[in-house]
């Protein structure tokens, strides 16, 4: 009976202060996540769509380096415009945010909401504060990372706590709550305050969950839910109340070619999933077993953008030929430049110039030797080289080498030639039409200082990729990602 009730008081004080589940403990967290072209209403060709994506993912990583020239402030990406996460905290309905592994913020658009220079973008998801939620203190370290690192004494001297108390380091409740805090991304910003309260991500529960909620952003109608490596994002809160959920986490993006059908797949989150030395998997259908292997690259330490999951990459091979990479993407250097950021918020990978064209000069030396270059769907795509293709394409095999013995990643066709008809509009005749789906970053002297280059989402379709934090790592395993979610789902 005493036992008994001991138990049921140590049960309430977990149910309080930590962590709880309705599943088992040590499992993995299955969580959904969509595409965000899969909600917008009108069908758009799949010309305009990829335009739009190559201009939104370039704008990015333009403004990531010119922002941070003139401010020096470290700049997150991107907002993470592709893939949504539903989460809800309190006892609000749940939002859809967008995941983000690019920085490391999670916050809601707040009602009252005003999203200044907006007109082109979604219409926003907005939550409100529920009366659970409670104001982070400015002694707090989470106040601290919210401001840029700025010293808890300068927070608490701003949120007027006494100086008696600063020095006693008594400023730790609600009567000196944390400044709010600007916070900007390379195509947005928003001021914001930090609040806790419990966040659910069903069927899991974590109390005391520190976010942001906006209520005025530049550009940013939709939340993000950040997944960097910073001490405020998703994985690193959750590592602290149950490790085993936060150290290591993947996702499987289903491949779409923008086609509409395939981008309402849902494509699985998974937390908590650790990598069993050599994976196999039985496929749908048993004559097809699908085997599953990891390949690893380490992750790479940026002392200025410590969200970043960089790695290093060592080179890219066009069928047989290997055309190395600059020392830029080798290495981050010590001022936090260089290196090549794992991000599921840029749509297309980015190379630095010289790279790129490199590798764009070898690709085309063999299809533009077979195929007419489609240069009047260029500039309307956003991508180049484009090619007017027939029966027989022949297209060679792209080899991404990132850092590591056997760290080489081929990439499937389809994550780097994209292949649809023009003239759909009626106004030519029909042609199918192939572009290369690599994007210039610039030249490598507007690059320095930040990042080296980005691996789009892109080009991560139909793997599965484990960030696992623990051993400080990135690994990527061939998958099929739509079928991956079925079999999670029903097991
Ligand atoms: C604030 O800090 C003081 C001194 O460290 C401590 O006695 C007190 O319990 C703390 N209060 C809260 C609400 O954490
Ligand atoms: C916060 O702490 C200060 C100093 O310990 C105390 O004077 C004040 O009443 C506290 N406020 C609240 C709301 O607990
Ligand atoms: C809630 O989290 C904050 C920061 O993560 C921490 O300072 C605080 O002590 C926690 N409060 C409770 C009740 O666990
Ligand atoms: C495809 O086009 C290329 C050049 O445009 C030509 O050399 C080749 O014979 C064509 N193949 C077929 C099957 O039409
Ligand atoms: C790389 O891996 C292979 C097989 O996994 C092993 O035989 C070889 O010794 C390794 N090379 C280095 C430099 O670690």
């Amino acid at each position: 009976m005493k036992t008994c009730c001991i138990f049921f008081l140590y049960l309430a004080i977990i149910l309080q202060h930590c962590f709880y589940f309705s599943v088992s403990s040590s499992s993995p967290l299955l969580l959904p996540l969509s595409h965000s072209l899969s909600t917008s209403k009108h069908s758009s060709s799949p010309l305009h769509l990829l335009k739009s994506s190559s201009s939104r993912s370039s704008e990015r990583f333009r403004r990531h380096h010119q922002k941070r020239q003139q401010r020096q402030l470290p700049l997150p990406l991107s907002s993470g415009s592709d893939y949504l996460l539903s989460l809800s905290v309190g006892s609000s309905s749940s939002v859809s945010l967008y995941l983000d592994t690019g920085s490391d913020l999670v916050w809601f658009p707040c009602r009252p909401f005003t999203c200044i220079l907006c007109e082109s973008k979604p219409p926003p998801s907005l939550t409100s504060l529920s009366s659970s939620a409670s104001t982070v203190p400015c002694s707090s370290p989470s106040c601290s990372a919210a401001h840029s690192s700025l010293p808890s004494s300068d927070l608490c001297a701003i949120s007027n706590c006494p100086l008696d108390l600063i020095e006693t380091g008594e400023c730790n409740n609600s009567s000196y709550p944390c400044p709010p805090f600007y916070y900007a991304y390379g195509d947005g910003s928003l001021v914001a305050r930090l609040f806790s309260d419990s966040l659910s991500l069903p069927p899991v529960s974590v109390a005391n969950f520190t976010f942001s909620c906006a209520h005025t952003t530049l550009a940013e109608p939709i939340g993000v839910a950040g997944f960097g490596r910073g001490r405020l994002s998703v994985p690193a809160q959750l590592a602290s109340f149950a490790p085993h959920l936060g150290n290591s986490f993947s996702y499987c993006l289903v491949s779409h070619s923008f086609d509409s059908e395939r981008v309402r797949r849902p494509s699985p989150l998974i937390l908590g999933r650790f990598v069993e030395e050599k994976e196999k998997r039985v496929g749908a259908d048993d004559d097809h077993k699908e085997k599953v292997e990891f390949v690893y690259t380490e992750l790479l330490d940026n002392p200025k953008h410590p969200y970043f999951y960089s790695v290093s990459l060592q080179g890219i091979s066009v069928g047989k030929q290997n055309i190395p990479a600059p020392a830029m993407l080798r290495r981050v250097d010590r001022n936090g430049g260089g290196g090549v950021v794992v991000d599921s918020g840029t749509t297309f990978t980015m190379l630095p110039a010289k790279f790129y064209n490199s590798v764009v000069e070898e690709f085309d030396s063999r299809v533009g030797r077979v195929h007419e270059r489609a240069d009047r769907v260029e500039p309307s795509s956003g991508m180049s080289p484009c090619y007017y293709l027939n029966q027989t394409v022949r297209i060679p095999a792209l080899v991404l080498h990132f850092a590591g013995n056997g760290s080489s990643v081929t990439l499937p066709r389809r994550n780097y030639f994209y292949e649809f008809m023009d003239g759909e509009d009626g106004k030519q005749e029909k042609r199918k039409v192939g572009c290369l789906m690599l994007m210039n970053g610039g030249d490598e002297s507007e690059l320095r200082g930040g990042t080296g280059a980005i691996l789009g989402n892109y080009q991560q379709q139909g793997f599965e990729v484990v960030y696992d934090l623990l051993n400080r790592r990135v690994g990527f395993a061939k998958r099929k990602c739509a079928s991956y979610w079925d079999t999670l789902n029903q097991s």
